[in-house]
């Protein structure tokens, strides 16, 4: 990382701070001496210009719509790719060669059973509990269950509760739906793929077999892809954050789920697909785009802007591309979700607001469709998000446990609240 230097200048005098280069992307001007410097803080709600890390795993352009895993565009890797290669290459940083992926594909399959004591915290839950309460719960919950892979100085110990936690989450996430629906839970089959056999786990019931349908497997592996990383978003910063305490993985994963839960957040993929039922035909799409420009109205046309990407999302290209394969493959010929989704689409996109404030389609536009077709409910999608996400937010622990320099996470804020003022007993409060 070569470096040049910044000057500010705070109330005439002169600094200079440190400029780091990374690879490719914006450089950053280092401020962690600033305050020493000059007693100033500097303020970024929002982290609009602030970069929270150094990390080398994904790199996101967002005015050229570009997304690279280590270094690969995402489309090459959800077009050759599959979801437990890319949670190599996230992991370790490279593409595993046929014997690596061999070994790491065991691996992770020889965890996907959770503890059976595991169901019982499922039947503490109301049946109508939304599931990602359940994923919250049962993922910090592992914490208590696996106590041998607790120790986050332990290398060996890490990598063990990162297996159990890729390995896991599709256990857990088909026993939080069989449950909400009132069927047995379905154990996972080793036979099968990662994908199939959530598949398996989430649809089959002990009444007759089921047989895995492989264009909606591949189609839901490479939504995992999609959703496997996406750099210092803001359940991934949670996680760090978490974890700059030494906390245990297993609840720092379950921090990132309770973020990711938030409809600004992965939670928009459900917004998204209620806003489209909400509106039903076409002809309400003008007076739903009226309503999202409207600055009284707090309603936003879900599934669309993002934080990073002034241009379209390039997830949303290939989730675009796999909501009509998976209609296709179920025969489903006219969906009127999709028909309103299109449409939607093409006026906000011609639509000035829209088109002045760079707010394009984000991947969770099309997701709902697509997941709704294959059988879930709208409230698996996030868990679904989540179940993929995993990945991305344990490299990130990983990277951030394994540096050196690594510290607690500690923002400062500015204290706009009341001065030193002194107490008042209450008989003599006015
Ligand atoms: N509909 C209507 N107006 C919008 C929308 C939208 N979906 N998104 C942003 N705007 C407007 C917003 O009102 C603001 O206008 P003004 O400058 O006049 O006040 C301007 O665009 C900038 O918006 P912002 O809220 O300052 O932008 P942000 O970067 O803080 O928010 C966002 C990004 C994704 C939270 C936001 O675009 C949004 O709420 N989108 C809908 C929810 C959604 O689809 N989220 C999924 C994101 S992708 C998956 C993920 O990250 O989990």
């Amino acid at each position: 990382m070569s470096s040049s230097t910044s000057t500010v200048t705070v109330d005439n005098k002169s600094v200079e701070l440190p400029v780091k280069e990374g690879t490719i992307g914006p450089s950053v001007i280092d401020i962690s001496k600033l305050y020493g410097q000059t007693g100033m803080f500097t303020y970024d709600p929002g982290f609009t210009s602030t970069a929270a890390t150094e990390s080398k795993i994904t790199y996101i352009d967002g005015d050229k719509g570009i997304l690279l895993y280590r270094g690969y565009p995402i489309d090459q890797l959800a077009e050759h790719g599959d979801f437990l290669e890319t949670c190599y290459l996230l992991l370790y940083g490279e593409l595993p060669t046929a014997a690596q992926k061999a070994d790491f594909d065991y691996r992770v399959t020889r965890h996907t059973m959770v503890h059976d004591q595991m169901n019982r915290f499922f039947t503490g839950f109301r049946r109508d509990a939304h599931p990602m309460a359940i994923m919250v719960a049962c993922v910090g919950a592992l914490s208590a269950f696996y106590h041998d892979s607790t120790d986050i100085s332990d290398p060996h110990q890490r990598m063990i509760a990162s297996m159990r936690m890729i390995a896991k989450m599709p256990t857990l996430a088909a026993m939080a739906y069989k449950y909400s629906i009132g069927q047995p839970f379905v154990y996972p089959q080793n036979e099968l793929d990662y994908t199939s056999n959530f598949l398996r786990m989430c649809f089959a019931v002990p009444a007759e077999d089921y047989k895995v349908n492989p264009v909606l497997s591949r189609a839901l592996d490479r939504i995992f892809i999609l959703h496997a990383d996406h750099e210092q978003n803001a359940s991934t910063s949670t996680v760090r954050l978490a974890g700059s305490s030494g906390a245990n993985p297993f609840a720092c994963i379950a921090a990132g789920i309770a973020c990711l839960w938030g409809p600004a957040h992965g939670g928009a993929n459900e917004a998204a697909l209620k806003m489209l039922e909400e509106i039903g035909t076409p002809d309400r799409i003008p007076e739903y785009i009226a309503k999202a420009k409207d600055k009284n109205d707090p309603f936003r046309l879900m599934g669309f802007g993002h934080r990073v990407y002034k241009n379209y999302d390039p997830r949303a290209r290939i989730m675009q591309k796999t909501t009509h394969e998976v209609l296709n493959e179920l025969g489903i010929k006219d969906d009127p979700l999709l028909d309103v989704a299109v449409e939607l689409e093409q006026i906000a996109l011609k639509d000035d607001y829209f088109v002045e404030k760079k707010l394009y389609p984000n991947i969770d536009f099309y997701s709902g469709i697509t997941l709704k077709a294959m059988g879930f409910p709208t409230s698996m999608f996030t868990v679904l998000f989540a179940l993929a996400r995993t990945v991305g937010w344990i490299a990130q622990w990983s990277e951030m446990i394994e540096d050196p320099s690594q510290r607690i996470g500690r923002p400062r804020q500015l204290y706009t609240g009341e001065t030193e003022r002194d107490y008042v007993t209450v008989a003599q409060r006015g």
